[in-house]
């Protein structure tokens, strides 16, 4: 096991009464924004709860945030902050809503220029202004990390950033909001948290056996759950355990101690950012593509995901790894899905497009070992063509 140190202050309530507790951990007489999306917190009724348990503080608003968030949208909320004096934050919806607010957070006492350097440049976070979320969606874990995704519209960028000023002081998960999301969301939420373990399971044995027991639970609960909720939103224990199952994949714990990979997710970013397909969709076309690539690099890991969490236990090595990878895929695809790029009109040019960004930022050795090279980028997306 590598060396590692972990640390996790995020307050967790979980369940159905819980939203009248975020009065207990705003400071009293703070003037607290609330940030949210593009209206769905209206109609499952989370606008109201919120609402009533902030009553006694001052409030102000700002809506409007969209999937995949952009950095122009965050900087309107900035120069809100400093006209109204707010002093704490409040997401409330999805994980674009929460990386927005992380995002607003710190850019509001970021002293260096233009906040876009955070993201650009890597320019670390000195300080941020405190805030909490309330969660209607599981998929991203951003409730309970230090992760944000933003995105510029003017650059067709997508990008991330990771600071310690980034954990949410509290986050309230709201099974019970989440039966109001439609079959697709749910199926986002369920492939994204998957991809998340396995970006962080999936690389190479490094004998840390309770790391792998942990993210196998993770994704077999996914694998049991998943379907369940994507028939059902609003069946609220399988949904509870899907939200649960999200924080958990992708809150620090899986990643003690283990090497990560994370080069699904930066090509997936990319196209997004071309494409504007939903997050979870671009993992599910990357994953297989760059299994089928590195399949002889992430044998040993192959071969126990085949075993432990689709029990493939007869076949050569070759056969049970065609049968891990297809299995997955085929998992995805009872979700709705679909993990080839034809499947959204996305063709070569997008491929050699991507490519050429890698190269211009050089990425040129990206996740698990610095395997993945600009050219096993192009091989893996080649292979969903
Ligand atoms: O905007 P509203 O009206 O709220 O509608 C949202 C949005 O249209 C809707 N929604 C949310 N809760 C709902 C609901 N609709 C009905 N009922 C509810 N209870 O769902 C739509 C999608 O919301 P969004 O927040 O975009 O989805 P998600 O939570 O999947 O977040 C995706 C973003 O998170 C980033 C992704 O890249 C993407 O930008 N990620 C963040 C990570 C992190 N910070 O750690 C890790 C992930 O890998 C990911 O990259
Ligand atoms: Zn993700």
């Amino acid at each position: 096991m590598k060396d590692f140190e972990f640390y996790n202050p995020v307050r967790i309530f979980f369940g159905k009464e819980q939203i009248s507790k975020i009065a207990s951990q705003i400071p009293a007489g703070n003037n607290v924004l609330i940030i949210y999306g593009e209206g769905s917190i209206f109609k499952n009724g989370v606008y109201d709860k919120v609402k009533e348990a902030l009553k006694g503080y001052n409030v102000t608003e700002f809506g409007g945030v969209e999937p995949n968030p952009y950095y122009e949208t965050a900087m309107k909320a900035v120069k809100i902050l400093k006209e109204k004096k707010i002093d704490f934050l409040l997401a409330v919806g999805g994980g674009s809503v929460i990386d927005a607010t992380k995002f607003i957070a710190a850019a509001a006492l970021y002293e260096n220029g233009d906040p876009w350097k955070i993201l650009a440049e890597n320019d670390p976070v000195k300080s941020s202004l405190p805030f909490g979320t309330v969660l209607t969606l599981p998929a991203t874990g951003t409730e309970m990390n230090k992760n944000s995704v933003i995105s510029r519209k003017s650059t067709t960028e997508k990008l991330a950033f990771v600071s310690p000023y980034c954990f949410p002081r509290f986050s309230v998960l709201l099974p019970e909001a989440a039966g109001s999301l439609p079959c697709n969301q749910v199926a986002n939420g369920v492939v994204d948290a998957f991809v998340h373990v396995i970006e962080q399971y999936l690389t190479y044995p490094v004998n840390a056996p309770i790391q792998d027991r942990f993210a196998e639970a993770i994704l077999i609960t996914l694998i049991e759950e998943g379907p369940k909720v994507y028939a059902e939103p609003a069946d609220y224990d399988a949904m509870a355990n899907l939200m649960w199952s999200a924080t958990m994949a992708l809150n620090g714990l899986i990643q003690c101690g283990v090497p990560g990979d994370w080069s699904v997710h930066s090509i997936g970013h990319e196209l997004t950012a071309l494409h504007g397909i939903d997050h979870a969709r671009t993992l599910a076309i990357v994953l297989p593509g760059l299994w089928k690539v590195l399949r002889e690099e992430k044998k040993q890991k192959l071969l126990q995901y085949g075993q432990r969490v689709w029990n493939i236990t007869t076949g050569t090595e070759e056969e049970r790894i065609d049968a891990a990878i297809n299995k997955t895929t085929e998992f995805f695809e009872s979700l709705g899905i679909k993990t080839r790029l034809k499947d959204y009109g996305v063709k070569q040019d997008t491929i050699d497009k991507i490519v050429t960004r890698f190269e211009e930022r050089k990425w040129l050795a990206l996740g698990d070992r610095g395997l993945t090279t600009p050219a096993v980028a192009r091989k893996a997306l080649e292979y969903q063509l």
